[in-house]
């Protein structure tokens, strides 16, 4: 048993109270190898922002369990020397089972989310229920996040049907049966690069798809039955067409990416909203760095040339977005 404050993290609660009050959101980094760790941490302690480093099931099985906790440990360490000791939260990212998230509270996270959105109802207010009484029986208190409304975009039909989207009706009974910390909603956001159908959207003068707007008016019914309660949103990328255009550039074969404009993510931040999840950009930044200096440089074979160049293009994405998206920056 690994208590997370041994290791200089903490958990989400305070970081959320500030947050809501305060009108930004955190940002909510996934990572699954150094360069993007180190890309995070590098933006957040030059932008003095809090951060959520994120460890999807996925991240576990590629870079292993226990080095993925030891560089969250590192992280901290990292970041002290970087000359600004930053709150850093390691978080599990779309939890699935009980087994999983116990398995990350007792191993050294402070945050966990339980994925129960794609059971019925009363089954997820189950399994969060059981996490929750886990997590938060623990000698230091461990946050819990759960879903309600289903994301699109893991599914092929991105057209999310009205009973996909967070029925605002049913928050207040989730939250005072489960006892989570915070609620991840459903307003039209998706995750990947493809968060919309191209019938789904408009063009813009230049060709470029324009994708519908979030639900705010859901957003703003929840706020209502919640006040100041912490609210998630996942699937938040932005899908930069330059980061698109440079990897279909140099070899890439990306059709129709599309994800949330930015001004809707600065809005959403300024509400109840206090978490943003973002992956997918960081994907792409790192993908069009590398494609682009391996295409230009056919002699390099050093690995640290194209991953050092994918790191510093994400750190630059990281600092855009603590800076001018999430209002996250110099709240640290
Ligand atoms: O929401 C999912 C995250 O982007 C993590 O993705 O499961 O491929 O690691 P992954
Ligand atoms: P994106 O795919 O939009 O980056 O979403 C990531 C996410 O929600 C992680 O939980
Ligand atoms: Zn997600």
């Amino acid at each position: 048993m690994v208590s997370y404050k041994s290791l200089g993290l903490v958990n989400t609660k305070e970081l959320f109270r500030k947050a809501v009050d305060g009108g930004y959101a955190l940002p909510a980094y996934n990572f699954n190898n150094m360069e993007q760790l180190q890309a995070i941490i590098q933006a957040c302690v030059e932008t003095r922002s809090p951060v959520i480093l994120q460890v999807s099931s996925g991240a576990r099985k590629y870079a292993n369990q226990t080095m993925l906790r030891y560089m969250a440990q590192g992280a901290v360490e990292y970041a002290k020397e970087l000359g600004y000791a930053i709150p850093i939260v390691l978080h599990l990212d779309h939890g699935d089972t009980f087994e999983l998230c116990k398995d990350c509270i007792d191993s050294g996270f402070s945050s966990i989310m339980i994925d129960g959105s794609h059971h019925p109802y009363d089954k997820n207010v189950e399994l969060t229920r059981q996490v929750v009484e886990y997590a938060h029986s623990r000698e230091d208190y461990v946050t819990v996040e759960g879903e309600l409304g289903v994301l699109a975009g893991i599914e092929d039909d991105v057209v999310a049907e009205k009973s996909h989207y967070t029925q605002p009706e049913e928050v207040i009974d989730f939250v005072e049966k489960t006892g989570v910390d915070s609620l991840a909603i459903s307003i039209g956001t998706s995750h990947g690069a493809n968060k919309f159908t191209p019938e789904q959207c408009t063009r813009n003068e230049e060709g470029i798809l324009i994708p519908p707007p979030l639900r705010f008016d859901i957003l703003t019914e929840i706020e209502k039955q919640l006040p100041g309660f912490p609210i998630v949103l996942h699937g938040s990328s932005s899908v930069p067409i330059e980061y698109v255009s440079t990897i279909n550039k140099f070899g890439g074969d990306l059709k129709d990416a599309v994800g949330i404009p930015e001004e809707q993510l600065r809005k959403a931040s300024k509400s109840a909203v206090c978490k943003i999840n973002i992956d997918s950009d960081g994907r792409l930044a790192m993908t069009a760095a590398i494609r682009q200096v391996l295409a230009e440089q056919p002699g390099v074979f050093d690995p640290r040339k194209y991953l050092g160049t994918g790191r510093s293009t994400l750190k630059e994405l990281y600092m855009h977005k603590n800076n001018n998206v999430l209002g996250s920056a110099g709240k640290a």
